[in-house]
């Protein structure tokens, strides 16, 4: 059977809202803090601390995409795609999910480790107080500040990795979609065709 006439195989509304959302609060967040150094000095902590507040929602979106993933099984990948493939998908996806729990969390623990922290609280988006990490703050301050740096490191680091797989990523699913010709776009994009029912059975399959 042709994969253009497969039925197309797509994810739940609410991952596909969970899915564009993300991707959008990080490359909004993204483009925030590189903007850091073109605005002026007066804006600066206004910026930093909306990067903070949008880090941590994207934190939250994380782990409720997935809860519902847990709850609610992703589609199958295409059985059309060949092995290798799949298993670089797999652990491709694998690995963004580490990326977007390890960035947020790392500028947090960055956040809480910084000597100021005490002094001046973080508000998210200015509406209520956030809690730095209560284990991190209580660090005796030389070692504390050693750890802020660290952190960072780790933060900017996470930050690199990020690119790359996003890159990689996007790079794949135009492959799918332009190269092979497999309607893989759809699969996470909302409207068009009903989810098909999945497993089909022998009466339900198109003609090949
Ligand atoms: C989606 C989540 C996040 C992304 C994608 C992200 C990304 C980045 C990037 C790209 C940088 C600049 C790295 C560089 O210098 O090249 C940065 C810096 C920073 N991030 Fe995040 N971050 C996220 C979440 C957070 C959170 C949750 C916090 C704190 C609560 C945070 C605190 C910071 C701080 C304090 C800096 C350094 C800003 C400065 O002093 O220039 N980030 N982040």
């Amino acid at each position: 059977m042709h994969a253009q006439k497969m039925p197309i195989q797509r994810y739940s509304r609410i991952a596909m809202i969970l899915h564009w959302l993300i991707a959008v609060l990080i490359a909004l967040n993204v483009a925030l803090i590189w903007s850091v150094n073109l605005i002026p000095e007066d804006n600066i902590r206004f910026v930093i601390d909306a990067h903070k507040s949008f880090g941590i929602t994207v934190l939250g979106l994380v782990l409720m995409r997935l809860l519902w993933r847990a709850a609610n099984r992703p589609p199958d990948l295409p059985e059309t795609y060949p092995p290798a493939e799949r298993t670089a998908a797999h652990g491709a996806h694998l690995a963004l999910y580490v990326l977007m729990i390890g960035l947020p969390l790392s500028g947090w623990m960055h956040d809480s480790a910084w000597k100021a922290a005490g002094e001046i609280p973080m508000y998210l988006f200015g509406l209520f107080q956030w809690p730095r990490i209560g284990w991190i703050m209580s660090i005796e301050p030389a070692f504390k500040e050693r750890l802020h740096d660290i952190f960072g490191g780790i933060h900017v680091w996470l930050s690199y990795a990020l690119y790359a797989l996003v890159t990689l990523h996007i790079a794949a699913a135009l492959k799918h979609q332009f190269w092979d010709g497999h309607p893989e776009l759809q699969r996470m994009w909302p409207g068009g065709d009903a989810p098909a029912p999945s497993p089909l059975s022998p009466a339900q399959r198109p003609p090949a």
